[in-house]
C-alpha cells in the first residue's frame, strides 16, 4: 500500500519525506487555508520537493472550468494529479483530462456506485472519505471493500486512494483489505512508529547497556 500525506505542510511533508516512506501528497482547499500562505507558492514548493504525485484541487464545478483548472495546474509540475469533486461535471471532466494524459482523482465519494462512475470516466484514484462516513454513523471501512470488490470484479485500473483517514486502525484495515494508497495526516502516520513497548524496550537496553559500560 502506498502511502501518501494529507497535508499542505512544508515540513510535515519534508519530515515524512525523510522517513524514506513517502510515495505522494494529497491536498484540499482546507488544508491549503490552514496554512495561511499563497497557494501559487506552496505548490509550486510541494511538486518540487515531492518525487511522486501530487494531488490539487480544482475550485471550479463545471466541467469546462474543471478542465481548464485542472490544465492550469499542470504548470505545477508532471507529478500533478488533478482533484475534482465527485460531481456529474467532474465525470465529463476527468474523460477530457483523461484523454489528455492528465491524472484525475475523484475526490469527497461516499458511495460505491459514485466509484463506478469514477473509474467508467477514466479517474486515476478515487479518494472514498472514511472519517466523514464514520462520522455520520456509517461504517467508513465498508465503503473501501465494496469499491475493491467492484473495481476487481471488473478489473478497473483505478487505484483506491482512501481519504479521510484520522487513526491508526482506519490505515491498518485498508492495507488488510488491499487498498492501493493511503493518504495519512502527518499525526497519524506518526503514531504507526509508536508503541509502549518499543519504547520500555529502548530504556531498558540503555539502561542495561550503561550497568555494562559503566561499571
Ligand atoms: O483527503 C481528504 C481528507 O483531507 C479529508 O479528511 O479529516 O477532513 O475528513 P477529513
Amino acid at each position: 500500500m502506498k502511502f501518501f500525506i494529507d497535508s499542505a505542510n512544508i515540513d510535515e511533508i519534508k519530515t515524512a519525506l525523510s522517513w524514506g516512506v513517502l510515495d505522494g501528497v494529497t491536498t484540499n482547499p482546507s488544508l491549503v487555508a490552514k496554512e495561511g500562505k499563497k497557494p501559487d507558492q506552496m505548490y509550486a514548493q510541494i511538486c518540487e520537493i515531492v518525487p511522486g504525485p501530487v494531488s490539487l484541487e480544482v475550485v471550479g464545478l463545471s466541467t469546462k472550468e474543471m478542465v481548464e483548472e485542472g490544465k492550469a495546474l499542470r504548470k505545477y509540475g508532471d507529478n500533478v494529479v488533478v482533484k475534482l469533486p465527485m460531481t456529474t461535471a467532474s465525470l465529463g471532466a476527468t474523460k477530457e483530462l483523461a484523454k489528455d494524459g492528465i491524472p484525475v482523482n475523484m475526490t469527497l465519494c461516499f458511495s460505491p456506485l459514485q466509484a463506478l462512475l469514477a473509474a467508467k470516466a477514466g479517474a486515476a484514484y478515487i479518494s472514498p472519505f472514511v472519517g466523514r462516513l464514520d462520522d455520520i454513523s456509517a461504517v467508513g471501512m465498508d465503503l473501501i471493500a465494496q469499491i475493491i470488490q467492484i473495481y476487481d470484479q471488473y478489473e478497473f485500473d483505478t487505484e483506491v486512494l482512501v481519504a479521510s483517514i484520522r487513526n491508526p486502525i482506519h490505515a491498518l484495515e485498508a492495507a488488510l483489505m488491499g487498498a492501493d494508497v493511503a493518504t495519512i495526516p502527518f499525526k497519524v502516520m506518526e503514531q504507526f512508529a509508536k508503541h509502549p513497548l518499543t519504547d520500555k524496550g529502548i530504556e531498558t537496553f540503555l539502561a542495561d547497556w550503561k550497568k555494562v559500560t559503566h561499571a
